[in-house]
């Protein structure tokens, strides 16, 4: 099915909320305090959910598979991810979005502070669009690391293997790394600002 048939007369405004919010995050002004030049968001990729997985979340979720309910059911219809080098950026972005009068912060889920038990770390927001040619949409917004991205994208892929040899083990070492990672995340940006101090 494609995202015309299923989203109907409401994929237009559901494609300017993602515009719009993609937007927003990649012109953020904020940039590593003390050298003034690192940007905070290194890059931001975009999707309007496929059919498919909204449908299936949906039913997942004993709700109708249609537009109306993916549009106020469930927030993640648009979805945009930051990528950001440093964790403290992660945190500093997350308070400028939600400054941005042009969005209301509905729902905050803290991955970092709180990892998940796989080792799943990221910040992520749930907005509605207040102002703007997206006003009236709620969208998921992920805030990550540039390691950590690097890490979830592989994790990810368990998502839709049906049978993973030694599953254990790949889920155990994946675990090893996200803490290894997390780990490493501290030390660059302790050596960032030890780096920034000596300017
Ligand atoms: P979904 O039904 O998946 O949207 O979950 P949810 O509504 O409980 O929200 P949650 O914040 O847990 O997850 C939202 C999104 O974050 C997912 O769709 C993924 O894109 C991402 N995510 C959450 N947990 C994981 C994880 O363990 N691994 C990876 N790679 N991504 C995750
Ligand atoms: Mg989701």
């Amino acid at each position: 099915m494609t995202k015309q048939t299923f989203y109907g007369a409401a994929l237009p405004k559901l494609e300017a909320a993602e515009r719009q919010l993609v937007s927003l995050c990649t012109q953020c002004p904020l940039s590593h305090e003390l050298d003034g030049e690192s940007p905070a968001v290194l890059s931001c990729i975009s999707r309007i959910k496929s059919p498919d997985s909204m449908i299936a979340k949906l039913r997942g979720r004993g709700l109708a598979a249609d537009c109306q309910a993916a549009l106020t059911a469930v927030h993640d219809a648009v979805g945009v991810r930051v990528i950001c080098a440093f964790a403290d950026d992660v945190y500093r972005v997350a308070g400028w979005l939600d400054a941005q009068p042009d969005l209301r912060c509905i729902q905050v889920k803290d991955y970092i502070a709180c990892p998940k038990t796989n080792g799943y770390r990221s910040y992520h927001m749930i907005v509605e669009l207040a102002g703007g040619p997206g006003q009236g949409i709620t969208a998921e917004i992920q805030l990550r690391t540039i390691a950590i991205d690097f890490w979830a994208t592989l994790e990810h892929q368990m998502k839709y293997k049906r049978t993973i040899p030694h599953e254990a083990l790949i889920r155990a070492e994946l675990k090893r790394c996200a803490d290894e990672i997390a780990s490493v995340d501290l030390s660059m940006q302790t050596i960032r600002e030890l780096l920034t101090q000596s300017f």
